[in-house]
């Protein structure tokens, strides 16, 4: 028997993990838990291109001459977008903890013609490291692969400028509502606000600010 699956479903099956409904727990790429490199092509094709709209996906959120940072990159799906986006002002900054990851976006940024918009950092697992101010970060099919989701959050705040935002989508395939909503809730402890629940963005999305209240508030969002 056939079974017909959403596009959208698909690209979410090849990103190979499993959810843990306790975000705190050691993950390496050789002991699963992390999206290894070595299935880096699976994240970034003509395929995905076809069903993932990157600048629906992020251009409403990027300026040019802005600062935007790729939290797990992997393979630079989205940095090279960003990268277009933020223009010959801004810079892209495409943060993984595998280097080969990070060696793939620098490979096709050169590829690209936008090296000088890319800005590779390698992370460590449980720290992001970066001394910076961004206006955007995307966190994009990563934030359930971390070991410590309190620590991405609280350190993630400290990155964004105070109108800064952090666009977080997670797969449905891997992480179910009640572990997306202690997710959200996680993001609250550590500085965030929900600023909207935007759809079509690929998975379980939520736009999350750092500024003083904002009107629209989860219980009025949509939710998809
Ligand atoms: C499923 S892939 C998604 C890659 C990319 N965001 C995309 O949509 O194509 C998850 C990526 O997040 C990275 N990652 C997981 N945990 C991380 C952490 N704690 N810090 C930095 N990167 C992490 C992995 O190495 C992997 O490249």
């Amino acid at each position: 028997m056939m079974v017909a699956l959403p596009p959208g479903a698909i690209i979410e099956f090849i990103a190979i993990e499993h959810c843990d409904p306790i975000m705190t727990k050691q993950k390496t790429p050789e002991q699963g838990g992390i999206c290894s490199h070595k299935f880096a092509f699976l994240l970034d094709n003509w395929i995905r291109r076809l069903i993932q709209n990157l600048a629906k996906i992020i251009g409403e959120y990027i300026q040019p001459g802005d600062i935007a940072i790729d939290m797990g990159c992997g393979p630079g799906f989205f940095t090279i977008e960003m990268a277009r986006l933020v223009g010959e002002e801004g810079q892209a900054i495409a943060v993984d903890m595998q280097p080969e990851m990070l060696a793939r976006v620098a490979r096709k940024a050169a590829r690209k013609g936008v090296a000088a918009q890319v800005t590779c950092h390698r992370c460590e697992p449980d720290r992001i490291g970066l001394d910076l101010a961004a206006d955007f970060m995307l966190a994009y099919y990563m934030v359930h692969e971390t070991p410590d989701a309190a620590a991405f959050f609280r350190e993630a705040r400290t990155l964004l400028r105070g109108d800064g935002h952090l666009l977080v989508v997670e797969p449905k395939m891997h992480v179910t509502r009640r572990v997306f909503d202690q997710m959200l809730a996680v993001a609250e402890e550590g500085g965030f606000k929900v600023i909207s629940f935007p759809l079509k963005k690929g998975g379980h999305s939520v736009l999350l600010g750092i500024a003083e209240a904002h009107p629209l508030r989860r219980a009025e969002s949509n939710r998809e």
